[in-house]
Protein backbone atom coordinates (compact mmCIF):
# COMPACT_ATOMS: atom_id res chain seq x y z
CA UNK A 1 0.00 0.00 0.00
CA UNK A 2 1.12 3.69 -0.70
CA UNK A 3 2.02 6.02 2.39
CA UNK A 4 0.81 9.20 0.90
CA UNK A 5 2.25 11.07 4.05
CA UNK A 6 4.98 13.72 3.33
CA UNK A 7 8.34 12.70 3.00
CA UNK A 8 9.54 14.24 6.55
CA UNK A 9 6.94 11.94 8.07
CA UNK A 10 7.75 8.98 6.57
CA UNK A 11 11.83 10.13 7.70
CA UNK A 12 10.71 10.38 11.20
CA UNK A 13 9.07 7.10 11.24
CA UNK A 14 12.32 5.32 9.75
CA UNK A 15 14.31 7.11 12.39
CA UNK A 16 12.28 5.73 15.02
CA UNK A 17 12.42 2.49 13.47
CA UNK A 18 16.29 2.36 13.75
CA UNK A 19 16.31 3.70 17.26
CA UNK A 20 14.15 0.10 18.01
CA UNK A 21 15.75 -1.52 15.55
CA UNK A 22 19.05 -0.64 16.71
CA UNK A 23 18.32 -2.27 20.30
CA UNK A 24 16.75 -5.27 18.68
CA UNK A 25 17.41 -8.91 20.11
CA UNK A 26 14.68 -10.72 18.58
CA UNK A 27 17.36 -12.92 16.93
CA UNK A 28 20.79 -15.32 18.06
CA UNK A 29 22.74 -12.57 15.68
CA UNK A 30 21.92 -9.51 18.78
CA UNK A 31 24.40 -11.69 20.76
CA UNK A 32 27.48 -11.12 18.57
CA UNK A 33 27.31 -8.84 16.58
CA UNK A 34 28.92 -5.32 17.62
CA UNK A 35 26.50 -2.79 15.93
CA UNK A 36 23.27 -3.15 14.45
CA UNK A 37 23.59 -2.07 10.79
CA UNK A 38 20.02 -0.65 10.04
CA UNK A 39 20.69 1.22 6.94
CA UNK A 40 21.57 4.32 5.67
CA UNK A 41 21.17 7.46 2.92
CA UNK A 42 18.29 9.26 1.68
CA UNK A 43 15.29 8.53 3.25
CA UNK A 44 12.90 9.71 0.29
CA UNK A 45 15.41 7.92 -2.30
CA UNK A 46 14.19 6.58 -5.75
CA UNK A 47 16.43 3.75 -5.20
CA UNK A 48 16.93 1.56 -2.57
CA UNK A 49 19.93 -0.90 -2.52
CA UNK A 50 19.44 -4.49 -0.43
CA UNK A 51 22.61 -6.54 0.17
CA UNK A 52 22.63 -9.77 1.92
CA UNK A 53 24.02 -8.84 5.45
CA UNK A 54 26.60 -6.47 7.31
CA UNK A 55 29.92 -7.68 7.08
CA UNK A 56 32.98 -6.97 9.67
CA UNK A 57 33.82 -3.44 8.58
CA UNK A 58 30.04 -2.89 8.92
CA UNK A 59 29.05 -4.14 12.03
CA UNK A 60 32.36 -2.32 13.85
CA UNK A 61 31.22 1.10 12.04
CA UNK A 62 27.22 0.35 12.18
CA UNK A 63 26.58 1.09 8.58
CA UNK A 64 26.27 -0.58 5.39
CA UNK A 65 28.87 -1.71 2.44
CA UNK A 66 31.90 0.78 4.24
CA UNK A 67 34.02 -1.89 2.91
CA UNK A 68 35.69 -2.42 -0.52
CA UNK A 69 32.34 -3.54 -1.71
CA UNK A 70 30.89 -0.05 -1.16
CA UNK A 71 33.93 1.91 -2.60
CA UNK A 72 33.04 -0.29 -5.87
CA UNK A 73 28.97 0.65 -5.24
CA UNK A 74 29.81 4.32 -4.91
CA UNK A 75 31.59 4.33 -7.85
CA UNK A 76 29.00 2.69 -9.98
CA UNK A 77 26.77 5.20 -8.35
CA UNK A 78 28.94 7.94 -9.70
CA UNK A 79 28.89 6.53 -12.96
CA UNK A 80 24.83 7.22 -13.33
CA UNK A 81 25.48 11.20 -11.70
CA UNK A 82 24.80 9.50 -7.72
CA UNK A 83 26.33 9.46 -4.41
CA UNK A 84 25.34 7.04 -1.54
CA UNK A 85 23.75 10.11 -0.22
CA UNK A 86 21.40 10.06 -3.01
CA UNK A 87 20.04 6.34 -2.86
CA UNK A 88 19.04 4.34 0.32
CA UNK A 89 21.31 0.96 0.99
CA UNK A 90 20.37 -1.39 3.25
CA UNK A 91 20.21 -5.25 4.13
CA UNK A 92 18.13 -7.96 4.45
CA UNK A 93 19.22 -8.74 7.74
CA UNK A 94 20.30 -5.79 9.92
CA UNK A 95 22.60 -7.80 12.37
CA UNK A 96 26.21 -9.58 10.57
CA UNK A 97 25.98 -13.70 10.92
CA UNK A 98 29.01 -14.77 12.79
CA UNK A 99 31.97 -15.64 10.33
CA UNK A 100 30.36 -14.22 7.36
CA UNK A 101 27.89 -16.84 7.11
CA UNK A 102 25.05 -16.44 5.02
CA UNK A 103 21.70 -15.94 7.19
CA UNK A 104 19.43 -18.61 8.04
CA UNK A 105 15.82 -18.57 7.62
CA UNK A 106 14.63 -17.68 11.38
CA UNK A 107 17.22 -14.93 11.16
CA UNK A 108 15.85 -13.62 8.02
CA UNK A 109 12.31 -14.13 9.25
CA UNK A 110 13.25 -12.23 12.54
CA UNK A 111 14.49 -9.29 10.33
CA UNK A 112 12.13 -9.12 7.50
CA UNK A 113 9.01 -6.76 9.06
CA UNK A 114 12.27 -4.63 9.60
CA UNK A 115 13.26 -4.38 5.33
CA UNK A 116 9.72 -4.28 4.55
CA UNK A 117 8.39 -0.82 6.66
CA UNK A 118 11.88 0.56 5.50
CA UNK A 119 10.73 -0.19 1.68
CA UNK A 120 7.00 1.30 3.20
CA UNK A 121 8.30 4.57 3.96
CA UNK A 122 10.93 5.46 2.12
CA UNK A 123 9.13 4.61 -1.37
CA UNK A 124 11.49 3.71 -3.79
CA UNK A 125 10.71 3.45 -7.96
CA UNK A 126 13.58 0.70 -7.66
CA UNK A 127 14.88 -1.69 -5.67
CA UNK A 128 18.21 -3.37 -6.55
CA UNK A 129 19.44 -6.72 -4.77
CA UNK A 130 23.13 -6.99 -5.02
CA UNK A 131 23.84 -10.97 -5.27
CA UNK A 132 22.55 -13.86 -5.07
CA UNK A 133 21.22 -14.25 -1.57
CA UNK A 134 19.05 -11.42 -1.80
CA UNK A 135 17.87 -11.48 -5.26
CA UNK A 136 17.24 -15.52 -5.12
CA UNK A 137 15.43 -14.50 -1.71
CA UNK A 138 13.09 -11.23 -2.38
CA UNK A 139 12.33 -12.80 -6.17
CA UNK A 140 11.65 -16.08 -4.22
CA UNK A 141 13.30 -18.09 -7.07
CA UNK A 142 16.16 -20.92 -7.19
CA UNK A 143 17.39 -19.18 -10.18
CA UNK A 144 20.97 -17.83 -9.65
CA UNK A 145 21.88 -14.21 -10.62
CA UNK A 146 23.85 -14.99 -13.75
CA UNK A 147 20.68 -15.40 -15.36
CA UNK A 148 18.08 -13.36 -13.19
CA UNK A 149 19.83 -10.25 -13.86
CA UNK A 150 19.66 -7.86 -16.90
CA UNK A 151 15.69 -7.37 -15.96
CA UNK A 152 13.56 -5.31 -14.34
CA UNK A 153 10.77 -7.39 -12.77
CA UNK A 154 7.80 -6.00 -11.17
CA UNK A 155 7.65 -6.68 -7.42
CA UNK A 156 5.46 -5.39 -4.63
CA UNK A 157 4.36 -2.46 -6.53
CA UNK A 158 7.50 -1.18 -7.76
CA UNK A 159 10.65 -2.79 -10.45
CA UNK A 160 13.06 -4.71 -9.20
CA UNK A 161 16.81 -4.96 -10.31
CA UNK A 162 18.80 -7.60 -9.40
CA UNK A 163 22.40 -7.34 -9.77
CA UNK A 164 25.62 -8.79 -8.56
CA UNK A 165 26.92 -8.52 -5.08
CA UNK A 166 30.32 -5.91 -5.68
CA UNK A 167 32.55 -8.43 -4.22
CA UNK A 168 31.78 -11.00 -7.05
CA UNK A 169 33.13 -7.82 -9.19
CA UNK A 170 36.12 -7.37 -7.28
CA UNK A 171 36.89 -10.85 -6.91
CA UNK A 172 35.61 -11.74 -10.50
CA UNK A 173 36.24 -11.23 -14.36
CA UNK A 174 35.79 -7.80 -16.10
CA UNK A 175 32.47 -9.36 -17.44
CA UNK A 176 30.84 -9.07 -14.21
CA UNK A 177 31.79 -5.81 -13.71
CA UNK A 178 30.29 -4.82 -17.52
CA UNK A 179 27.57 -6.20 -16.33
CA UNK A 180 26.68 -4.34 -13.23
CA UNK A 181 27.41 -1.55 -15.56
CA UNK A 182 24.30 -2.47 -17.42
CA UNK A 183 22.47 -3.28 -14.66
CA UNK A 184 23.04 0.34 -13.29
CA UNK A 185 21.87 2.24 -16.51
CA UNK A 186 18.84 0.05 -16.05
CA UNK A 187 18.66 1.56 -13.15
CA UNK A 188 18.87 5.50 -14.26
CA UNK A 189 16.22 4.13 -16.77
CA UNK A 190 13.84 3.34 -14.11
CA UNK A 191 14.47 6.86 -12.00
CA UNK A 192 14.38 8.96 -15.56
CA UNK A 193 11.02 6.99 -16.37
CA UNK A 194 12.37 6.10 -19.00
CA UNK A 195 11.69 2.47 -17.95
CA UNK A 196 8.43 1.80 -16.43
CA UNK A 197 7.72 -2.16 -17.48
CA UNK A 198 9.67 -5.14 -17.43
CA UNK A 199 12.46 -4.85 -20.87
CA UNK A 200 12.22 -7.98 -23.40
CA UNK A 201 14.18 -10.40 -22.51
CA UNK A 202 17.69 -10.92 -23.90
CA UNK A 203 17.78 -12.84 -26.64
CA UNK A 204 20.83 -14.51 -25.61
CA UNK A 205 18.83 -16.36 -23.10
CA UNK A 206 15.44 -16.93 -24.49
CA UNK A 207 14.28 -19.68 -22.01
CA UNK A 208 15.04 -17.36 -19.28
CA UNK A 209 12.62 -18.64 -16.46
CA UNK A 210 10.74 -15.83 -14.80
CA UNK A 211 10.12 -16.17 -10.53
CA UNK A 212 6.59 -17.50 -10.19
CA UNK A 213 4.39 -14.10 -9.99
CA UNK A 214 2.40 -15.26 -7.35
CA UNK A 215 5.59 -15.57 -5.07
CA UNK A 216 7.29 -12.24 -6.00
CA UNK A 217 7.01 -11.32 -2.29
CA UNK A 218 9.07 -11.83 0.35
CA UNK A 219 6.75 -10.33 2.75
CA UNK A 220 3.51 -13.37 2.19
N1 LIG B 1 27.86 -7.06 2.02
C1 LIG B 1 26.53 -6.96 2.21
O1 LIG B 1 25.75 -7.75 1.70
N2 LIG B 1 26.09 -5.95 2.97
C2 LIG B 1 26.91 -5.04 3.52
O2 LIG B 1 26.42 -4.13 4.20
C3 LIG B 1 28.28 -5.17 3.27
C4 LIG B 1 28.74 -6.18 2.52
Amino acid sequence: MTDIRPAEERAAELAELAARVNVCTVCRLAETRTNVVFGSGNPDADVMFVGEGPGQQEDEQGLPFVGRSGQLLEQLLGEIGLTREDVYIGNVVKCRPPKNRDPRQDEIDACKSYLRTQLELIQPKVAVTLGNFASKLLLRTDTGITRLRGNAYEWWGRLLVPTYHPAAALRGSTRVLDEMRQDFRTIEAIIAGKLTRRPPQPAAEPEQPEPDPQQLDLFN
